[in-house]
């Protein structure tokens, strides 16, 4: 039988990259004891407002049809929450989705075909890759270079632009660098899409989760607004991940265009699920907090638990839920550490090459984890990297 291009641009990406995840998956059926710092889900539950709330509005009968645009409550919600950071935003700006993901699927299939091409840093987040891929549109990575922090500069922007391209795919905070570009950065980097007249795509879903920086975003710079398309969802700030519930905000025109896709492809989402996020939108619910302090708190305690290890040099993140290391300095790329720690040290991280070239030399782990199982973790990888040390010595 035959089938779509569409489902062999799709079907090389993804599995090798998360090859140490699941390696780490069947050692731990088979019972050893795998400390596993690989993906970010967040450890702290949904808040129990969040569920009544859900609970009641399925019980009140709010499980019919919706329409593809949302449902009001949380239309109204979304409009109450960016009105804030934009004032004139109003119900024709917003677009409901079961989670970024989806949004920035949609999105790209909206702005971007065949013969297009979308920009993005490197690293980038795993999924990318796939959401323009699957439009048929080319990517063209942008390097986020370790030597600035992993921050995305104008300059290497404009290098990377072709005539193909239509789309900035941005993401900030950042990841799996936790880095969060300023307003200033952010308008620079406007500059060049609006010479060039490209979208920019904005994916915020680690918006409330930013430790000592300031948020900032293109939505908000008014010479951006007819250019600017934001998505999130409630996955990450609500500690929400499994009720896929997020959006997209732009121009009313991206809006009302893109409404046929989110019908054909959605036929509108659930109503209950739709009055939950509305809840979580517009009342203060201690989740967000609770996670910036605990993640902030874990970043800082692998910094101060890896600081004896020489070789080993972690980047303190500014938002999110993740921290990079380099090992370079061990003589093992990333992928090769990651391995080593989970053969070795029975320890799984994410190797930087999972999101891209310019993290090669790094490793990604999860501050999803409880404290005893990042200090045990700390101690895992300082012991594989003083072991390195030696082998180094000895082919030296
Ligand atoms: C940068 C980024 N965007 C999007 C997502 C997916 O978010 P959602 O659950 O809203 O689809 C994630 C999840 O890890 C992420 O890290």
């Amino acid at each position: 039988m035959r089938y779509a291009s569409i489902t062999e641009r799709l079907a090389s990406l993804g599995s090798e990259k998360w090859a140490i995840h699941a390696e780490a998956r069947r050692m731990k059926a088979s019972g050893e004891p795998v400390i596993e710092l690989t993906i970010g889900e967040p450890d702290i539950p949904t808040d129990a407002s969040l569920l009544a709330e859900a609970t009641r509005s399925m019980h009140s009968g709010r499980y019919r049809y919706s329409n593809g645009r949302g449902e009001p409550s949380v239309v109204a919600a979304l409009v109450r929450k960016y009105r804030r950071r934009r004032p004139s935003v109003t119900e024709a700006n917003v677009l409901c989705f079961p989670g970024t993901q989806t949004a920035l699927f949609a999105v790209m299939l909206g702005l971007v075909e065949h013969g297009d091409a979308v920009l993005v840093g490197d690293p980038l987040y795993a999924t990318y890759e796939g959401v323009i891929r699957a439009t048929g549109a080319e990517r063209i990575l942008v390097p986020l270079k370790p030597e600035n922090g992993f921050r995305m500069k104008a300059e290497d922007v404009e290098a990377a632009i072709t005539p193909a391209c239509r789309v900035l795919l941005l993401n900030t905070p950042h990841n799996p660098t936790g880095a969060v570009l300023s307003a200033d950065e952010l308008a620079e980097i406007g500059a060049i899409c609006r010479k060039h007249d490209l979208w920019i795509v904005c994916d915020e879903v680690y918006e409330e989760l930013v430790f000592d920086a300031t948020f900032a975003s293109p939505f908000d710079n008014p010479d951006l607004a007819e250019r600017t398309i934001v998505v999130s969802s409630i996955s990450k700030s609500h500690a929400a991940p499994g009720f896929r519930s997020g959006w997209a905000i732009g121009p009313a025109e991206f809006a009302s265009r893109l409404l046929s896709v989110s019908e054909t492809m959605l036929f509108g989402g659930q109503p209950f699920i739709a009055d939950m996020t509305a809840h979580a939108l517009d009342n203060p619910i201690g989740t967000s907090a609770a996670m910036r302090l605990s993640y902030k708190q874990r970043a800082d305690r692998i910094c101060a638990a890896l600081s004896g290890a020489s070789a080993l040099v972690p980047l303190p993140p500014e938002a999110g839920m993740f921290i990079v290391v380099d090992v370079s300095a061990t003589g093992m790329t990333g992928e090769e550490f990651a391995w080593a720690l989970l053969r070795e040290e029975r320890v799984a991280v994410m190797p930087g090459s999972s999101f891209g070239s310019e993290a090669e030399s790094y490793i990604r782990l999860s501050l999803t984890v409880p404290n005893d199982a990042i200090d045990e973790a700390c101690r895992r990888i300082t012991a594989l990297a003083a072991r390195s040390g030696l082998r180094k010595e000895r082919r030296a």
